[in-house]
């Protein structure tokens, strides 16, 4: 008997749950069963998005033909080719003998690949943005390569403002009667198979699946239909942001994760007290067996937490085999931005310490302590002070517990101009047009202050020549700098006035938003486009607040902040030159080379004024 749910009174579910599958993937336990989605659009023209896994392609025939309700089935789409969802394509052709399958070129090879039906006769091929109308609905085709294959696409219904997003936003789990997200404690109860998902899944592809949310930005999207887990029709906003914390290995959660791999149990016994030495210094803390907890788990919460600590004995002169296995997991998942520890236990030579910075040496930006604690056989009490150490060294590795905060405490009875800098701020390229002239300057105050409607604020200093031309054209782009910025694009942008060069002389790229306004495609993860809305005087700034217009990620690396720029992009002087002759901005360090500095100077940098600077 088929098993159906309407979902608008156009599109039916159509797919099916599997509870007996022990391994999906062959690699990844699910205990509560996984659903294989599939969508039947009932227009004029009928179409179906993607089959099932052949593990249930009968209960899902079953429910297609009742769906169908006696028409025939016109259109397949293929937004994805992994077996799981494409199990039932030739079945579908002898059903259904004039449907036309609908995929872009990888797809076709891929399904020749897996099967030997005639499907050049049968198929219609669509590229980026292409469209079929299927009588009162217009589905637009966006490619997704690599979230999860590089045949990977997905389908916006632009009449319903419906995304079929594919392997994205999917979840490990049968549907249990419950459809729609909305329907159950998603957040209690799924995300944590949600983020199991996403990890193992896709986590490798980050930039690519950041792509994807570029493309979706861009879109009105009222309902998201995956080929996993549930349909989402309220809140979607929650969930993507999850997708982009995840995207870019942002950390979800501050606190440690201890994952040990312990023998005769007395590397667990050092994991376990640095585990309650952390709790004494304020930090959550999970642990996790490596041996008995699954190494998807193990990349979850590593997806999950800012703090990775790996405890693992010494085995045949290697790292213990279930931990080798789970690092080699997160080298091979991309696992980036977090801050590591490490424990090793060795009864005649420990070695693991050392194996396993090795191979996480190969990650980006992983901030891997120094002091490895390193333990023969059993902890004892004369190396309790290195547990100690190793807590106080992580500790110290979270906001607000640093020594230059230590250092810097005072008493508060006075403005500290820099404690301003204590907020986070990003870095960006606040780029206008007015008339032929392009400009831009440097900013670290864009804000996105509202979802509905999507509005975001810019502070620019009055001085700025870029200020005065947003004060007459009414749009701009900010264009959002990574790690990766060198310091000649904050001088190109920074250290002179558009009032007097062409800030662009020279640039290489000519690349314009949909405004028309120049945006920098190098060394930025993303771009918005602002619309002016409202402008307020604030005295040195004009605040604008602004409808986003457009809004496309260029990449997945980290956005810089503030501090970035100045820890790792802003040369240093040679220690040995001495201060410059002139004045340093005793805010952000910026130093004026001359004799005197003007009354109204600003600095190029953090915008402030004269008085903030100090005679070298
Ligand atoms: Fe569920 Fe990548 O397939």
């Amino acid at each position: 008997m088929h098993c159906t749910r309407k979902i608008t009174e156009s599109l039916t579910w159509v797919g099916a749950n599997d509870r007996r599958l022990a391994m999906f993937e062959g690699v990844y336990h699910v205990p509560g069963g996984v659903a294989y989605n599939s969508y039947l659009l009932n227009d004029e023209k009928t179409v179906l998005f993607d089959t099932v896994d052949k593990s249930v392609r009968q209960r899902f025939l079953e429910n297609l033909e009742a769906a169908l309700g006696g028409k025939k089935l016109d259109y397949l789409v293929v937004q994805h080719m992994e077996p799981d969802h494409s199990a039932a394509i030739a079945e579908l052709i002898c059903l259904y003998p004039e449907m036309k399958i609908v995929c872009n070129m990888k797809t076709l090879a891929f399904i020749k690949q897996f099967h030997v039906f005639d499907v050049d006769s049968r198929v219609f091929i669509v590229s980026e943005n292409d469209t079929l109308d299927t009588g009162t609905h217009t589905l637009r085709f966006l490619m997704a390569p690599m979230v999860h294959w590089p045949e990977v696409m997905v389908t916006y219904d632009s009449t319903d403002k419906i995304l079929f997003s594919a392997d994205a936003y999917g979840c490990f789990g049968a549907l249990n009667g419950a459809l729609f997200a909305d329907e159950v404690d998603f957040f209690k109860d799924y995300i944590g198979e949600a983020r199991r998902y996403y990890a193992n899944i896709v986590g490798k592809y980050g930039t690519q699946v950041g792509s994807l949310l570029g493309k979706m930005a861009a879109l009105q999207i009222d309902m998201i239909c995956p080929l996993h887990g549930f349909v989402w029709r309220k809140n979607i906003s929650s969930f993507v942001s999850k997708y982009e914390a995840w995207s870019s290995y942002a950390p979800e959660e501050s606190g440690v994760m201890i994952a040990y791999a312990s023998v005769y149990g007395n590397t667990e016994n050092a994991a376990e007290i640095l585990a309650f030495k952390l709790r004494d210094r304020g930090i959550s803390c999970v642990m996790y067996d490596v041996s008995v907890t699954p190494a998807s788990d193990i990349v979850s919460e590593s997806f999950r937490w800012s703090h990775l600590v790996f405890a693992s004995t010494t085995y045949n002169a290697g790292i213990f085999v279930s931990m080798e296995a789970v690092i080699n997991d997160l080298v091979a998942h991309n696992i980036q931005n977090r801050t590591v520890a490490l424990l090793e236990n060795g009864s005649w030579a420990a070695t693991s310490g050392d194996l396993i910075r090795d191979k996480l040496s190969k990650c980006r930006n992983l901030r891997i302590l120094d002091n490895t604690v390193s333990i023969k056989s059993s902890l004892k009490a004369g190396q309790l002070a290195d547990i100690e150490g190793l807590a106080d060294s992580i500790a110290m590795t979270f906001p607000g517990n640093s020594e230059e905060r230590k250092d810097s405490l005072s008493a508060p009875d006075v403005i500290d101009a820099r404690t301003m800098f204590k907020l986070s701020y990003g870095v960006f390229v606040l780029t206008v047009r007015n008339g032929d002239k392009d400009n831009g300057c440097i900013i670290n105050t864009a804000v996105q202050i509202t979802e509905n409607p999507r509005r975001i604020s810019i502070a620019v200093n009055k001085s700025n020549f870029t200020c005065d031309m947003i004060l007459s054209t009414g749009v701009f782009n900010v264009s959002i700098l990574s790690e990766k910025a060198p310091f000649s694009i904050f001088k190109r942008f920074g250290f002179q006035s558009g009032k007097t060069a062409d800030k662009f002389d020279g640039y290489e790229y000519d690349d314009r938003a949909e405004n028309g306004v120049r945006y920098i495609p190098e060394f930025t993860n993303g771009v918005i486009s602002g619309k002016v809305v409202n402008s307020f005087d604030q005295g040195s700034h004009m605040l604008f607040v602004a409808d986003v217009t457009q809004a496309f990620v260029l990449s997945g690396d980290p956005s810089a902040t503030y501090q970035y720029y100045f820890d790792h992009i802003k040369p240093k002087p040679p220690a040995s030159a001495g201060p410059k002759p002139g004045f340093t901005c005793k805010i952000c360090g910026y130093v004026f080379e001359g004799a005197s500095l003007p009354d109204d100077f600003i600095c190029p940098l953090c915008k402030h004024g004269a008085k903030d600077f100090e005679k070298n």
